[in-house]
């Protein structure tokens, strides 16, 4: 047969089958694509072509091939070659360090208590799990897991997905192949791809699926291929099973060497080199599962070492080697009732969730995040929706999107298609002035200085516990004072007399007089809090810096800017370009000190408040030397005892350093509960990631914990605009 095919036919697809492999995995799994869809669909085209003319060149392993075969009366049983193992859960934290100290007891019990011993942490999808067979370099066969042992037979399908590859990389490049090789991965459904499958079907009458997770089960098990190829499924590899001529010595290794041979491997998964840093990524991830484009339920943590993954086997169906750490369930369905908009003292106004009160995760949730109205329109909420609620780890509720109900299916989309759109207010809902979008920002504003709920905003963080610390002024007071006409802004603080404040009823009390008539005079809680607001002045220069609310200074920043302008004479005396200067201080910063410092009514009130006493002047040097000398540290999510200007100052007070961002120069990280992308970048800067416990040690072990100051409770969120919060 072959002998009749012309050498220039078989060179020719050969050639193609190379150059339309290398275009697919450019585009699905590179996602760098160079060429256009035309021009991949030209070259396709002449392959399809001359395999026409000549049916002995469509090898199961051409392009072309992916999707062809005839519909299924039902799938075949298949038997794995290696069991497809599952995996023991760890629901916090203290799971995850028991899962490690079981495991090195183990090992040492077998002489491997010195071996090196590392960790990869990677997404754990929320999809379908199957196993890839390829002989000598070829897809042979794909499977579900079924029941570990025995899967059913869905290659048909699996062929259609093209990120699966049908030739592994290494024969085309003469390198050699495994004789037999298992690859394991999870087959998904994109988020995007979910919600527009559910969309047509909708608008098809048909039933819609659940979650994404759902979609993808039944898309991977449907009998004939082409409704299988029209489902854009995807896949990420993350596992060898069996294997027959290859040597891999670390996880690491093996995902490295799935790359190199086509299989989309996560970017995600990371390598660590102590049960710490894995916990910190673990936390992290709780925070960052909504920036990607699938669903995960949580991390799988591996130990990188094969030889140590060997020698601590398995215990039932699960590897003691590896753990999933799973996510708490957080997510519920309510009705979004209302979307209501927050003014925050900078005046910027956040559009909030107000849902029926419903219970998540342990806490009862009537507040939802909704950052902008972009936002809205993206999730496409309406006001009346059934909306899907989420709560991810301790921070603020968010709206996912609308929940479609299944049941009613299109009944469902059609009153909600009927709801009208919420639009952002044209006019401030506290004060009524028109907003303002100031061009490149997403942010709506209400440019009124005098704005009540801007005061109220301004002096409620003003008195906070990181910044002036005034105690026994709570949000009621707060209002109280505005209200009676008392404060306007932060200065008139200190000019508040015990004859003024009985004019607020909160801070008053009925009195007989001495001729028996009943007056009006101050109560304990008007005592209380004129020492507190005397107390406040001794507080220090950068606590007073945090505590004005400039836009996008948190307390950190606040730090950064008083240790290199130490008196606010410099500060003021410092151009946009000296401030952007300062590390850890970025151009937006830089701007945004520099017009509140040149603004009119912001002078008046700093001149008002340095005639008070308030503290202008880093007083101590700041940088005394002292056992933590030479030490940068970074501070990023929240600490149990202490907030992080406390931190800060414990640091500062025993000689060391606190920086804003992760940089070379940083020495360790503390990472607190749900911490940002520092934590990410502290790998990658060298910088040691330590926990509260282990940096209390330190501060322990360096000084006296009882004799630094600084108040505990409040972790400040760096240069967070207030919003509806629950
Ligand atoms: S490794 C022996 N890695 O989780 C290790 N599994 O509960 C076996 N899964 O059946 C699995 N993402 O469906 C591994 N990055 C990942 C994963 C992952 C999701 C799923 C998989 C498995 C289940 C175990």
């Amino acid at each position: 047969m072959s002998a009749t095919i012309p050498d220039e036919a078989r060179r020719r697809a050969a050639e193609l089958r190379a150059l339309i492999e290398r275009h697919a995995h450019l585009y699905y799994v590179l996602d760098r694509p160079e060429i256009g869809d035309a021009d991949y669909d030209l070259l396709l085209g002449e392959l399809q072509d001359i395999e026409a003319a000549f049916p002995a060149l469509r090898t199961p392993d051409s392009p072309t091939q992916r999707v062809g075969g005839q519909p299924l009366e039902k799938f075949e049983q298949w038997r794995h070659l290696q069991p497809m193992l599952s995996l023991a859960n760890a629901r916090n934290a203290d799971e995850l360090l028991a899962w490690d100290r079981r495991n090195r007891r183990l090992l040492e019990a077998h002489g491997l208590g010195d071996a090196p011993l590392s960790y990869v942490a990677e997404p754990k999808i929320d999809g379908l799990a199957i196993s890839l067979v390829y002989r000598d370099g070829l897809f042979e066969r794909g499977a579900t897991r079924g029941n570990g042992v025995v899967g059913e037979d869905v290659t048909a399908n699996l062929r259609t997905i093209q990120a699966v590859p049908l030739r592994l990389g290494a024969l085309d490049r003469g390198e050699p192949v495994p004789a037999v090789l298992e690859v394991r991965g999870e087959v998904y459904l994109p988020l995007a791809a979910f919600a527009r499958l559910n969309e047509s079907r909708t608008a098809a009458g048909k039933s819609t699926f659940a979650n994404p997770r759902n979609a993808a089960a039944g898309s991977l098990r449907q009998l004939d291929p082409a409704v299988a190829a029209a489902r854009p499924l995807d896949i990420w590899c993350y596992q060898l099973g069996y294997r027959e001529g290859l040597e891999v010595d670390s996880h690491w290794q093996s995902l490295a060497w799935l790359a190199g041979q086509g299989f989309r491997v996560n970017p995600a998964a990371a390598r660590y080199e102590t049960i710490e840093q894995v916990v910190a990524a673990c936390a992290a991830w709780v925070e960052r599962r909504g920036e990607v484009d699938y669903d995960i339920d949580g991390v799988v943590v591996k130990i990188d070492e094969v030889a140590l993954q060997l020698d601590l086997g398995e215990v039932a169906h699960d590897p003691r080697w590896a753990i999933a750490f799973k996510f708490a369930p957080t997510t519920v369905v309510t009705r979004l009732q209302d979307i209501a908009v927050n003014v925050g003292r900078t005046g910027v106004l956040t559009p909030f969730a107000v849902l029926e009160p419903v219970p998540v995760g342990g806490v009862t949730v009537e507040r939802a995040t909704l950052h902008n109205e972009d936002d809205i329109r993206r999730k496409d909420v309406r006001p009346g929706d059934e909306v899907i609620v989420q709560r991810a780890g301790d921070v603020i509720p968010q709206v996912v999107g609308p929940a479609i109900s299944e049941q009613e299916g299109a009944q469902s989309v059609a009153a909600h298609e009927a709801r009208p759109q919420w639009t952002m207010p044209v006019r401030c809902p506290a004060c009524g002035s028109p907003v303002v979008r100031e061009e490149g920002e997403v942010a709506v504003r209400c440019p009124n200085r005098s704005c009540p709920a801007q005061i109220v905003e301004a002096v409620r963080h003003f008195v906070s516990r990181g910044a002036m610390d005034i105690d026994g002024v709570g949000d009621e007071a707060v209002a109280a004072l505005h209200e009676a006409g008392l404060v306007g802004n932060v200065a008139d603080l200190y000019e508040l007399t015990l004859s003024r404040l009985v004019g607020a009823p909160l801070f008053a009390r009925k009195a007989i007089g001495p001729d028996g008539q009943e007056i009006v005079v101050p109560n304990r809680f008007a005592e209380n809090l004129l020492s507190a607001i005397a107390a406040s002045r001794r507080q220090p220069f950068a606590r007073v810096v945090f505590a004005l609310g400039i836009r996008h200074v948190g307390a950190v920043t606040a730090e950064l800017l008083v240790e290199h302008f130490p008196s606010l004479d410099e500060l003021q005396g410092a151009t946009e370009a000296e401030i952007a200067e300062v590390p850890g201080i970025g151009p937006v910063v830089a701007a945004t000190v520099e017009q509140y410092l040149a603004d009119v009514h912001n002078r008046e009130t700093l001149t008002k408040l340095r005639a008070h006493g308030l503290r202008f002047v880093e007083e101590a040097p700041r940088r005394a030397a002292g056992p933590l000398s030479g030490k940068t540290f970074v501070l990023t999510g929240t600490l149990d005892t202490l907030s992080r200007p406390a931190a800060g100052e414990r640091i500062t007070a025993l000689g060391g350093k606190v920086a804003g961002s992760v940089s070379g120069r940083t020495d360790y990280v503390v990472a607190g509960a749900n911490p940002g992308s520092k934590l990410a970048k502290a790998g990658k800067a060298g910088a040691e990631i330590i926990d509260e416990q282990t940096f209390l040690a330190m501060l322990g072990a360096a000084g006296d914990p009882a004799g630094a100051g600084g108040s505990e409770g409040a972790g400040g969120s760096e240069g967070s605009t207030g919003g509806g919060g629950a």
